[in-house]
């Protein structure tokens, strides 16, 4: 398929609420930064998401991971989440579906402060919040086993599992500590709960032990997660490199996004390293802003710089984050940072710089 075919081919994959408004600005910005290569860039537009589930019944169409997995190189995917969808059912099987068939277990939510007004730290400058966040993505909490037992009664009892798998802890670990290695990082931070889930973080302790010794050139220090959640926020200069489990990581990760000014802003990765990856921003579907025109697309178009990045186009992505340093620095942003442009506005400024 890629001898001669397009240079990369990606499933777009907007989702619902925002998703729908800030994803078509990517795909706009990505094409005018590719505009002159040789092989263009391929996109295909999927309609999953909540609209598509109310009519027909179908959250992650059949054959769709084994397409995405054999015909595509990446996919950008907006939100999922809708209010008329009770329990977002559709959400879990497409989001966490694909996290898991494709075996996407690095989650990379770079946390980059662009510019000091956007930080809710007190003198807090630029280089002061610069961590990468690896969350593990493909187990913990976010498996799905568990249970209810007499359910709807007075003595109803829930259960759901931790599942920590020794190859998924390590892998994990691995990828931290190799990409610290590979940016010329010098400090990587693992999280968990080991003084109060002893069975599974025991585990993650004694795997960040043993693979800590293979990178002696880097400091490797553990924090529990609380007081991780404080250390970040009184002194993120500590930091280059976190890893964690899922559940923490997803929580870890918003925590950051904040002191980079906001989840508008904040991008992620889904990857296998070598397969099919998912890029989405870390925000979800915004039900209070959706429809209004004015969510920011930045997060997706900084999204969008580490698809390119992934898929080999490192000097395109440059430019998407070299223009959307430029978008806060002359404040050409919507209201979530204090702006007045809209999510079009934006996208097509954002569009004009990199074309
Ligand atoms: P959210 O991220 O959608 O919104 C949280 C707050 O941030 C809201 O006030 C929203 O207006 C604001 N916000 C988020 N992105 C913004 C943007 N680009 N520009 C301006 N403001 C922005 O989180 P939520 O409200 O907790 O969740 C809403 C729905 O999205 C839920 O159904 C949730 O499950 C889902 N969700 C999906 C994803 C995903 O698809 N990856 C991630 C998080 C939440
Ligand atoms: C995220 C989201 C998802 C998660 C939800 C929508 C299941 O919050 O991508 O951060 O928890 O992973
Ligand atoms: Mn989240």
């Amino acid at each position: 398929m890629r001898n001669g075919g397009p240079a990369a081919r990606i499933a777009v994959l907007p989702g619902d609420g925002i998703g729908k408004e800030v994803t078509p600005e990517s795909v706009k910005v990505i094409r005018a930064a590719t505009m002159s290569a040789r092989r263009p860039l391929e996109f295909v537009e999927l309609d999953w998401g909540a609209d598509k589930y109310l009519r027909e019944g179908v959250t992650l169409p059949a054959g769709a991971v084994e397409m995405l997995r054999d015909e595509f190189d990446a996919i950008l995917f907006g939100a999922l989440g809708d209010p008329r969808v009770p329990g977002n059912q559709h959400a879990a099987d497409i989001l966490l579906g694909l996290r898991f068939k494709l075996d996407l277990y690095v989650n990379a939510r770079p946390v980059e402060l662009f510019h000091n007004r956007l930080t809710p730290l007190r003198d807090r400058k630029e280089e002061d919040v610069k961590f990468m966040v690896f969350r593990e993505n493909t187990e913990g909490l976010y498996v799905g086993v568990g249970g209810f037992f007499k359910k709807d009664t007075a003595d109803e009892i829930a259960v759901q599992e931790d599942v920590n798998s020794r190859k998924g802890v390590e892998r994990i670990i691995r990828h931290a500590f190799d990409y610290a290695r590979k940016q010329g990082l010098k400090r990587v931070c693992m999280s968990d709960k080991s003084n109060a889930m002893t069975f599974a973080h025991d585990l993650w302790q004694r795997v960040f032990k043993e693979v800590r010794q293979e990178y002696t050139d880097i400091e490797s220090r553990h924090l529990y997660i609380d007081t991780l959640a404080m250390e970040v926020v009184r002194d993120p200069r500590q930091f280059d490199v976190i890893v964690t489990c899922n559940l923490f990581g997803d929580i870890i990760s918003d925590l950051g996004a904040q002191l980079a000014g906001g989840l508008g802003l904040a991008p992620s990765g889904n990857i296998h390293p070598g397969k099919t990856s998912l890029f989405e921003p870390v925000h979800g579907s915004a039900p209070n802003i959706a429809g209004k025109g004015i969510a920011n697309p930045l997060g997706s178009v900084l999204t969008s710089a580490m698809m390119l990045e992934f898929l080999g186009w490192k000097q395109e992505a440059e430019k998407l984050r070299a223009a959307t340093r430029a978008a806060l620095r002359e404040n050409f942003v919507t209201p979530d940072l204090g702006g007045d442009r809209k999510t079009m506005e934006v996208g097509d400024w954002i569009a004009a710089r990199v074309g």
